[in-house]
């Protein structure tokens, strides 16, 4: 197991439009997930993609991979490694809820998202992932693959008056979590 260190806006590497996975199932890839994985729980997280260790590669993780005590209440996103995504809005439909990062902590923001996408991709194993999907799935999805085009959730804001940090905002949540 090894937790790795996430990286904090301001670093450049988070900047970086991500190189494709050209080599699936080798054991390299096996243990950047299981490192990706760790790091997630660890955080507490609801998803984490590679550029937030600094590997410039396109891989996110996202969903339930065990329940989260965070968000008891949150609709079950699977639990999902997905390389080599693309996304496609279905329809100009656009929805704002709150958004945390990693890599932004302690801050929250509003940020306006597509309500229907498909996205495809690649297991670590090669194999096609094909899904359309809609609400909070679509969100995490969307927040996650902005990582690999160097895109952090406060480049997508539109109001910065929804933003601010999540103990102001949401003092019901514990001081130290994000996602
Ligand atoms: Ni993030």
């Amino acid at each position: 197991m090894t937790v790795r260190d996430i990286l904090k806006m301001g670093d450049p590497r988070l900047l970086r439009v991500a190189q494709a996975v050209t080599e699936f199932d080798s054991d390299a890839l096996h243990l950047l997930v299981t490192d990706l994985l760790d790091t997630m729980r660890a955080a507490n997280g609801a998803g984490l993609a590679a550029p937030q260790i600094g590997v410039d590669l396109q891989l996110v993780i996202f969903g339930s991979f065990e329940r989260n005590p965070r968000y008891p209440d949150r609709p079950v996103v699977p639990p999902t490694v997905l390389l080599n995504p693309t996304i496609t809005p279905l329809g100009d439909a656009e929805e704002s809820d709150w958004e945390g990062c990693l890599s932004v902590p302690g801050l929250r923001g509003l940020v306006p998202r597509w309500s229907h996408i498909r996205y495809t991709g690649f297991d670590p194993f090669g194999d096609a992932i094909d899904r359309t999907v809609d609400g909070f799935h679509a969100r995490v999805v969307q927040h996650e693959c902005d990582h690999l085009w160097g895109k952090l959730y406060p480049m997508r804001m539109r109001d910065f008056s929804q933003f601010g940090y999540t103990e102001v905002l949401f003092p019901e949540i514990a001081a130290g979590e994000d996602d």
